[in-house]
């Protein structure tokens, strides 16, 4: 089904919110307008916005830092910046900061209708790519075929029909965000809205009526009463990220949502029942927190009827290639370069470093390198620095070099290497790694004791 796709413009002069109105309404689109930065982030919080334009000079922020946020809250949504004709500067900035355009003012109306229509445009093709990969397959663009993402999968697929709640752990960028959308899609609630919260990003005094809402009058500043996300994701499923920084009122007002499946608004005296599921996601150990009294215990245990962990990448690095390569496909359709593959000495630094910032790391790291690659082919020169000197990888060369080396340590140095990797491929079962590198298991295990790797995680 096709809607009107519904812009948002964010700008304090009347006169202008005034002529774009009539000119996108006139056009078909739903048009939302704030006059403030702070009016601006709560309709995107609450309605379902296309395209956003985005005046650089506001009453009370610069448009240029609440392009971040906006990205933050809406990940893939077109902004449209429009600025002084002057101060190309800033419209360069903004470009970088991920805005999708910029129109200088005094603009054309036949320019801004054309910028938006393409955004919209390009907005409701995504929309329909996503609903149909994730009518192919469940879990959608989570990408990898290592046991431990296959059990991610596993759990993901079972636990989703419920509505229990569900608790998503795991270092940054491992693919939190990725999973939670992921339940909500295998879940019955699928029609129904995915509403994710990054609790972090919103200012502590604003949280609590950013998730319940609140009436009018409820403080200095609340000139309307407001529905807040619980409520915007009625019948779906609300994403809570970094559930750990909350404070303790608001994680006790939350408790009682839970509890009672009911919400009550910011200032307000009647409750009203809610169908929510809630998936959390924290890079914190909140059982630590627990126990340090930091969060509380009865709301932890609310949160986390079922767990799932997003494993790292470096206990996974059969999944780097595959991962590399979905990325490098993505960034070279966008940004229309030929490059095909990486040269076997990246793909094996890609392999071997550990990832720190895991999954978001490496795509990262892939975008980069489409980008500074010439020909087809992604050659080592592209890659970051610190992925090109791992020092847990040995310098493997049939040159000697001018100062000479120690042979012994070098031999020894490339088998413990190798032995390493044959244990990250085989999960650390023996038997296996050392069927990898055609040893007897009995030989294996003398090495493996030898070197001192008999703990299998590196680093
Ligand atoms: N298995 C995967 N397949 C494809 N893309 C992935 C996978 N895991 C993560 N990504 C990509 O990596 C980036 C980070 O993922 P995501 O935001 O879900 O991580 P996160 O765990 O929520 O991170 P943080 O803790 O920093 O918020 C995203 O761009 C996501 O699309
Ligand atoms: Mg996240």
């Amino acid at each position: 089904m096709q809607t009107a796709s519904s812009i948002l413009v964010i700008d304090d002069e009347p006169v202008l919110q005034d002529v774009l109105s009539t000119l996108l309404g006139n056009e078909g689109f739903e048009v939302y307008s704030a006059m403030t930065a702070a009016q601006g982030l709560t309709v995107l919080a609450e309605e379902d916005i296309d395209v956003v334009l985005l005046d650089l000079m506001l009453p009370d922020r610069n448009g240029l830092d609440l392009l971040p946020e906006i990205t933050n809250l809406a990940p893939d949504l077109p902004v449209i910046v429009i600025t002084a004709h002057s101060s190309v500067e800033s419209a360069i900035q903004a470009m970088r900061e991920g805005a999708y355009h910029y129109v200088p003012k005094p603009f054309k109306n036949e320019v801004v209708l054309h910028l938006v229509r393409r955004a919209a445009e390009r907005r409701q093709l995504e929309r329909e790519n996503r609903l149909l990969r994730s009518r192919l397959d469940g879990v959608g663009e989570i990408v990898g075929t290592s046991r431990r993402i296959e059990e991610v999968f596993e759990l993901i697929r079972r636990a989703a029909p419920a509505r229990s709640n569900i608790l998503v752990t795991g270092e940054s960028g491992t693919g939190k965000e990725l999973a939670a959308r992921a339940i909500h899609r295998l879940s019955p609630r699928r029609e129904g809205p995915f509403v994710p919260v990054h609790t972090s990003a919103i200012p502590t005094d604003l949280l609590e009526s950013t998730l319940f809402g609140h009436v009018k009058g409820a403080f200095t500043g609340a000139v309307a009463s407001r529905k807040g996300l619980f409520e915007a994701a009625s019948e779906g499923t609300l994403f809570l990220d970094e559930v750990g920084t909350i404070t303790p009122e608001t994680q006790t007002k939350l408790l009682r949502v839970i509890q009672e499946r009911e919400i009550r608004r910011v200032g307000g005296v009647e409750s009203f029942p809610v169908d929510v599921r809630i998936v959390t996601a924290t890079n914190i150990d909140l059982l630590e927190a627990v126990h340090q009294g930091r969060f509380r215990e009865d709301l932890y245990y609310r949160l986390n009827v079922i767990s799932i962990e997003m494993p790292p990448l470096r206990e996974r690095p059969e999944d780097i290639p595959t991962l590399a390569t979905h990325f490098l496909h993505i960034y070279a359709e966008e940004n229309q370069r030929q490059v095909s593959e990486f040269t076997p000495e990246v793909m094996d630094l890609l392999t071997d470093y550990a990832w720190p910032g895991n999954v978001r790391e490496l795509e990262n790291a892939v975008e980069r390198a489409v980008v500074l690659s010439q020909g087809n082919q992604i050659g080592p020169e592209t890659l970051p620095r610190a992925v090109r000197s791992d020092p847990d990888r040995p310098r493997i060369s049939d040159s000697l070099p001018p100062g000479g080396l120690d042979f012994r340590k070098a031999v020894a140095d490339f088998q413990a290497h190798l032995i390493r990797r044959a244990l990250e491929r085989s999960d650390g079962v023996q038997r296996k790694a050392a069927r990898l590198l055609k040893l007897s298991p009995t030989t294996f295990n003398e090495m493996v004791h030898r070197l001192g790797l008999s703990d299998r995680r590196r680093s």
